[in-house]
């Protein structure tokens, strides 16, 4: 039986924490703080747990620079959670914004006829598609709100057999103009930072994003899952991040999120639940609603405490390695990693191909085919790498293949022992 030490894992989620985090853990879980219970144990309301939030706060505050007026909430439900309350707290305030101008225009009742009728033509929320998650998001998107309030501005299969792999240049993209006549956007622009099934990374922040002035404004919802806190992110281009802990940030059960304060009440009003019931839009379960969250300090409901401990240490981890280099330090060793992987499988192009373009490939999920995606050779590649103990490396059920998961608990010797595979099964192929 292989010990912790003996196994390197390149699991996609749930993945790979740091050993020391996890031996600190198993003592608090049986008594924290010498209280004689366990984290686990303790009330999410007691003053312990409150310095947990706030410690781990601190330390993804500190991380990543985040400005003041930036709020940070942890939620359950996971990053499939965040889908819908996207949609939920975008359209509330696009509905109120709308429904406001109107009413200083013309009288109430009038209002209400044509509210409904800017809600049907103009509302609309924009999607970049371009992988799983995204295309995920967009679903749900059209499930809550109907498909036609939907822009997806990109698809990026299109462009690629079908397939995704590819993001298509920018000018191609059909977002919604911010500057319409009825003075209204679109009530965000969604996208998905690191696709981890299809292995398309952003290479940095859209141009066709940046907000040109403050009216201009494209609220930019984006999902961080599987690269959260593994570059340096200008979080002040963003409306909301968000993210689940279970790749890069801590073990599974907690959602984090960073959210533009300027979105919550009381300085972004929302239409009220009788409004939007009026206007057949849907309204969020309250575990989902960004502003009940906000107001509760992440404590409206059971926060699972030891998650957010488990998160906190990761985070300070980075932060005493790194000190002053903060997340940068850590964006070199994630780049140094990749590099070494990429440059093994660029090296026997006949046995290996990665699977998105080059100009998209992501630092953290790898996802390559084997003698052309040859069943066989793929299980053969799997069952040899299983046996020297490299594990997690089977692509998604959904696309097959093989998927190296990069994330930050993955250590530069677990790559190198990896490498030594690559280079070694490449060899081997080319001789039988
Ligand atoms: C990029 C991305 N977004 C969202 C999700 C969904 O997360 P969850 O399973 O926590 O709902 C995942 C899961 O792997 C993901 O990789």
């Amino acid at each position: 039986m292989p010990s912790r030490e003996d196994v390197s894992y390149f699991g996609a989620g749930p993945a790979p924490l740091p050993t020391s985090v996890l031996e600190e853990a198993s003592k608090v879980l049986l008594n924290y703080n010498d209280m004689g219970i366990g984290i686990a144990e303790i009330s999410h309301r007691s003053p312990e747990a409150n310095k947990v939030l706030a410690d781990t706060k601190h330390a993804l505050i500190s991380l990543l620079d985040i400005p003041e007026d930036y709020e940070i909430l942890f939620l359950q439900g996971g990053g499939s959670g965040e889908f819908s309350a996207a949609v939920y707290h975008m359209v509330s305030i696009w509905v109120e914004k709308c429904r406001k101008r109107l009413e200083t225009e013309i009288e109430q009742e009038v209002a209400t006829k044509r509210l409904r009728k800017k809600v049907m033509e103009g509302l609309k929320l924009d999607y970049l598609v371009t992988g799983s998650w995204s295309l995920k998001a967009s679903q749900e998107a059209a499930r809550l709100v109907g498909a036609e309030h939907v822009n997806i501005a990109l698809d990026a299969r299109k462009d690629n057999d079908g397939k995704f792999g590819k993001i298509p240049a920018e000018d191609q993209w059909s977002l919604t103009p911010t500057k319409r006549e009825d003075g209204q956007g679109p009530a965000m622009v969604y996208y998905c930072d690191n696709e981890t099934v299809d292995g398309v990374e952003f290479p940095s922040f859209p141009a066709s994003l940046e907000s040109k002035s403050e009216n201009d404004d494209r609220l930019v919802v984006a999902d961080m899952s599987s690269n959260f806190i593994s570059r340096k992110v200008d979080v002040r281009k963003y409306a909301v991040i968000f993210g689940g802990a279970q790749k890069n940030i801590g073990n599974t059960g907690i959602t984090i999120i960073i959210l533009r304060k300027s979105l919550l009440p009381p300085q972004s009003e929302l239409a009220s639940p009788q409004l939007l019931r009026s206007l057949g839009l849907p309204i969020g379960p309250v575990v989902l609603d960004w502003p009940t969250i906000a107001k509760n300090n992440s404590l409206y409901n059971t926060l699972p405490i030891f998650d957010v401990w488990v998160a906190g240490r990761v985070m300070q981890g980075l932060n005493n390695t790194y000190q002053a280099k903060k997340i940068l330090g850590q964006e070199g060793i994630s780049q140094k990693k990749s590099d070494m992987i990429y440059g093994v499988l660029d090296k026997y192009p006949n046995v290996y191909k990665v699977v998105p373009d080059k100009s998209v490939r992501s630092r953290m999920n790898i996802c390559v085919r084997i003698h052309g995606a040859d069943p066989e050779k793929e299980k053969e590649f799997l069952d040899g790498a299983s046996k020297s103990n490299l594990l997690g490396l089977k692509g998604h059920r959904s696309v097959g293949g093989v998927r190296v998961s990069n994330y930050n608990a993955v250590p530069i010797p677990a790559v190198e022992k990896l490498t030594e595979y690559l280079e070694s099964y490449a060899r081997k192929s080319a001789n039988t």
